[in-house]
């Protein structure tokens, strides 16, 4: 049985990293237009490193929930399994998952906007810091921004396409084309799943709620006793 797992903020919720829509979510705190999108960082490109360094180093001290750890044991036990995510912390990876695919890109991870290299994110980028393959002041985090495009979306479309089962965790649907996955998943009448802390308003063949350090865990214990 195939399965694509597509994640968001509220898997690493409980590792203290902030979502996007919850009461005391990022939207609240900051004008997205400002520090995630293309036009923001032309505006005041300091302003948004500055907001992408206190999210590294918030997902640097953070650890890996009994969530992440479930998602990187299922994907150890079954090579018929591919994890999706929509977040920039690497907290999937340091609870074991390979292969994780950043959809909106990673906060680890730098960009130079002249030349496309990319190497480690430093725990504080600048505006002047040149690229080390075409020194270039172009350097900006590999994450995805409104307005561009999203990461892997062929290795995503084939995966949905081929998958038996979709499940949706800790993802509130409001961003496309993540949020179009659950749509085509069930138009080609594969079985739909939503776990999350509430339900997101999207339609899933089942739901459970709660938790993700409770109900991801419970859940993989299923999968993996077969
Ligand atoms: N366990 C499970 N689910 C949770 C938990 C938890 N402990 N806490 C919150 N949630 C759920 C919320 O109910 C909500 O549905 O996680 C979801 C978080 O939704 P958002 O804050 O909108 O985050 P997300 O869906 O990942 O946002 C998608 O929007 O701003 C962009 O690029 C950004 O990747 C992000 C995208």
């Amino acid at each position: 049985m195939k399965i694509v797992i597509l994640t968001g903020a509220g898997v690493s919720a409980e590792s203290g990293l902030g979502t996007f829509r919850d009461t005391d979510g990022l939207w609240t705190q900051y004008d997205l237009s400002e520090v995630a999108t293309p036009e923001g960082f032309a505006r005041n490109p300091t302003l948004v490193h500055d907001f992408y360094n206190a999210r590294r180093s918030n997902a640097r001290d953070a650890k890996p929930n009994a969530a992440h750890y479930a998602l990187a044991r299922l994907l150890q036990a079954r090579d018929d399994v591919t994890l999706v995510t929509q977040n920039v912390d690497d907290l999937h990876e340091r609870a074991g998952a390979t292969g994780v695919l950043h959809m909106h890109g990673s906060l680890m991870q730098a960009l130079c906007a002249a030349c496309g290299t990319r190497w480690p994110a430093p725990d504080a980028m600048q505006p002047e810091h040149a690229c080390p393959a075409c020194a270039q002041p172009e350097t900006r985090p590999d994450v995805v921004w409104f307005g561009e495009i999203p990461y892997h979306m062929d290795e995503i479309g084939a995966a949905l396409e081929a998958c038996d089962l979709f499940v949706s965790i800790g993802t509130s649907g409001e961003v496309y084309p993540a949020a179009g996955f659950v749509a085509q998943a069930r138009a080609q009448g594969t079985r739909t799943l939503e776990l999350n802390l509430e339900p997101s308003g999207a339609l899933f063949d089942e739901g459970r709620y709660g938790p993700a350090t409770r109900i991801v865990p419970e859940w993989v214990e299923g999968i993996l006793k077969g």
